[in-house]
């Protein structure tokens, strides 16, 4: 994994996070469709707002996304509803073309494949060292599959929600050794309170205790950070 790159502002981080993504679209010709794994979350949406306003051509890509809460999709707070409203609905991106994981795991995996695995793929990271939600202590080999959630995260989350009881407490996960196999990986992260574990993440020992940590062995991987 390189080295971290810091931006001087989060706009900066975004539109650089974007220009690689614009890259990738017109590079793909008629027999190369690209495929991209997402994140919801805050850090994100100045992403997002970015490829909005640049009016690109979606109508050959496929998007996997990297989990989902055990929710009706159709809910507020669902990551399926988040996408749409973000960045899928204000594309031409085609509905059939992005997927969300669901309690058929294997399913996830083999769809992934099938499509020939993923070219690029953007990862959140919490405070916890979790990339998706795969939360310490979940092992290196780990597939598709379904969690549960930690009072952290819960605890992290919750602001998207009227209560903290209102967050649902398992969700469907990308295993690391799905997102490890993508062919690039960019880790994008904001905010002071970011700083330390990304340095655990980056520089300090190679352990499930920080699962972001695994990424020091993907040999294409990229970390930036805004504050
Ligand atoms: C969400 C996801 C999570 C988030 C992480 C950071 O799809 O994969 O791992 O990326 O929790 O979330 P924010 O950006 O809200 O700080």
């Amino acid at each position: 994994m390189n080295e971290l790159k810091q931006f001087i502002s989060y706009e900066k981080m975004s539109k650089y996070v974007a220009d690689i993504i614009e890259d990738i679209f017109k590079k793909s010709f008629r027999m190369t469709f690209p495929k991209l794994v997402l994140p919801t979350g805050s850090t994100p949406l100045g992403l997002y707002d970015e490829l909005v306003k640049r009016e690109l051509d979606w109508s050959n890509i496929t998007t996997f996304n990297l989990d989902e809460y055990v929710i009706n999709p159709n809910h507020l707070q669902s990551y399926h509803n988040f996408m749409r409203m973000n960045l899928f609905d204000k594309t031409n991106i085609y509905p059939k073309n992005y997927n969300f994981p669901n309690r058929n795991t294997q399913a996830y995996e083999d769809k992934i494949k099938e499509k020939g695995g993923i070219d690029l793929c953007i990862l959140g990271i919490g405070t916890n060292g979790h990339i998706a939600f795969n939360e310490p202590q979940t092992p290196r080999n780990s597939k598709t599959h379904v969690v549960d959630l930690t009072k952290n995260t819960i605890k992290d989350n919750s602001r998207f929600f009227d209560s903290v009881d209102e967050v649902p407490t398992q969700a469907i996960t990308m295993g690391i050794d799905t997102i490890m196999k993508a062919k690039r990986i960019y880790l994008v992260a904001q905010g002071s309170h970011k700083k330390e574990i990304l340095e655990r993440a980056v520089h300090g020992e190679i352990t499930p205790e920080v699962p972001a940590s695994f990424l020091q062995e993907h040999p294409n991987c990229e970390v930036f950070y805004s504050d």
